[in-house]
């Protein structure tokens, strides 16, 4: 399956940071962490990978100037609809967009997509090209271990699955068994690397989620809203933390051009 197919036939994107408990929680922490690095308003942002616009949405209306890159042109339309967003059909290696023209690019998807470790270093080049110097990249990754937290806790790893499982732990390579098209898993060093390699500096890596993102996930939806504080003060407590970050289901470099 290609991806325009998954997300056209499989998987509703503007739905995604909301119909989980752990998507919520992945949304809040994502705002708290760019809303933490950015100034408040006025930055010229370009969202790479940035599908319906979920986070173009509340950064157009934090007062930045937003635009979406997106290969998905269903993504793209209704992006286009946002009120101070625009909107293109892209790709992260080779951007639309001039040298020195944004304050921040967010890269929060491509580098999962992208399995092939040379994709990888072109879409984190671009990113830099077009970023002004001083500018940020936030760049997210997903954990290798997300797997085996998810599979797990909600009972479906099963004894087939687990070597799947373990090849995604000892190599990044997730071959699509928990609902999503084959992709690049990370561990947190890795992606720090990979923005290392590619000339960035200042790199700071997060555990997004936290560790206690499975739990609200078997809490289920309902539990939420009880739930989330804690969730949340557990995701900051241990945010940077070496022995811990792995544990969140994704990761949320910054780093300065
Ligand atoms: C799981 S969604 C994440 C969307 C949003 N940025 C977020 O953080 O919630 C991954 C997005 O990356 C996009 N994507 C995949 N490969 C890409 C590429 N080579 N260049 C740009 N975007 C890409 C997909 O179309 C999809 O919209």
């Amino acid at each position: 399956m290609t991806l325009v197919e998954h997300y056209d036939t499989e998987t509703a994107e503007n739905t995604r940071l909301v119909r989980s408990p752990h998507g919520r929680l992945e949304f809040r922490r994502t705002q708290e962490l760019v809303r933490r690095a950015i100034p408040s308003t006025g930055q010229r942002v370009l969202d790479v990978g940035g599908a319906t616009g979920v986070h173009a949405r509340w950064l157009a209306a934090d007062g930045h100037s937003v635009h979406v890159v997106d290969p998905v042109a269903g993504h793209v339309a209704e992006a286009v609809e946002i009120e101070g967003v625009t909107a293109e059909v892209g790709d992260a290696r080779a951007l639309p967009w001039p040298d020195n023209s944004a304050d921040t690019v967010l890269l929060m998807g491509p580098l999962y997509h992208l399995t092939e470790s040379d994709d990888r270093a072109q879409a984190i080049a671009e990113a830099r090209r077009v970023l002004r110097p001083g500018g940020l990249l936030f760049a997210a990754a997903i954990s290798r271990y997300l797997s085996a937290l998810e599979t797990g806790t909600n009972g479906q790893l099963t004894e087939q699955l687990s070597t799947a499982v373990e090849e995604v732990i000892g190599t990044g390579r997730y071959d699509g068994h928990v609902g999503f098209v084959p992709a690049h898993f990370h561990t947190a060093d890795e992606l720090r690397d990979e923005l290392e390699t590619a000339g960035l500096s200042g790199i700071s890596v997060y555990g997004v989620e936290g560790p206690a993102w499975p739990a609200l996930d078997v809490a289920g939806l309902e539990e939420f809203d009880a739930r989330v504080d804690a969730a949340l003060r557990c995701a900051r407590l241990v945010e940077q933390d070496p022995l811990l970050i792995n544990a969140s289901a994704h990761f949320l470099a910054v780093a300065v051009n």
